[in-house]
């Protein structure tokens, strides 16, 4: 397959654009200034998604596209950011007729008791540094003008190792035996590039957590 991966030199990005490339499909990986290294079936775009025409460019023969866009956990304005990042990468896709995996947080995920895990799960510089994607899943959520597959992790995630073995849910968060939510980085992104091969969650959310 054809894969563009926004953010790919990001923590989640990157992991993502490892996959694909070892499972053989070719990567065009969007970011803007910190480069990857170099693969034989991987192209780089060091660019700024908000240069929409170059962006449409990029992605126009792609069969999917993967955001793990993040301006910075502490960027002054990091909610007005994420929107507007948004508002410019479901536009492109949706002129172009693009599926999407938009990697978000886990925050707006439901907990135990019945509350938002942001209610409970996390402290409070990290709800701060969430509420972009938050704000973007709010906003998009039910538009099912675009084909996203909206992308929680567990509670933790992790750099750690790839099992494949790990549980699904949709907005729920999911538990170990010990009351953890977790999952490494290896995990998550085996689970997307699962989800850009063999779509199971078009117009919804997925969880995935050990
Ligand atoms: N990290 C975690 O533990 C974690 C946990 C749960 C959910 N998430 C979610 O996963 C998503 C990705 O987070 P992350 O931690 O992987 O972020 P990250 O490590 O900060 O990476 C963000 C990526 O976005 C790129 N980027 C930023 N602005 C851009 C622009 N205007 N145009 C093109 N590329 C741009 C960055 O490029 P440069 O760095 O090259 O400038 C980088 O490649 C976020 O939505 C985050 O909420 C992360």
């Amino acid at each position: 397959m054809n894969i563009a991966v926004i953010g790919a030199s990001g923590f989640v990005g990157y992991a993502v654009t490892k996959e694909a490339l070892e499972k053989n499909h070719h990567v065009k990986a969007i970011y803007r200034r910190n480069s990857i290294p170099e693969h034989q079936n991987l192209e780089q775009f060091k660019m700024t998604i908000f240069d929409q025409e170059q962006f449409k460019q990029v992605i126009k023969d792609v069969d999917v596209v993967i955001s793990a866009y993040n301006p910075g956990y502490y960027h002054v304005d990091q909610k007005s950011r994420y929107l507007d990042a948004y508002e410019v990468i479901f536009n492109t896709v949706k002129a172009l007729n693009k599926r999407i995996i938009v990697v978000i947080g886990a925050t707006t995920l439901i907990q135990y008791d019945g509350e938002l895990v942001k209610h409970g799960f996390y402290p409070k510089p990290w709800l701060h540094a969430l509420e972009g994607p938050d704000a973007v899943f709010e906003k998009y959520r039910f538009d099912k003008s675009i084909n996203v597959t909206w992308v929680s992790p567990a509670a933790e995630l992790i750099d750690g190792n790839k099992t494949m073995n790990y549980r699904y849910d949709t907005d729920h968060l999911i538990y170990d035996q010990n009351f953890e939510s977790r999952i490494s980085v290896q995990d998550l992104a085996h689970a997307i590039i699962l989800e850009a091969e063999s779509p199971k969650y078009e117009k919804m959310r997925f969880t995935i957590a050990y």
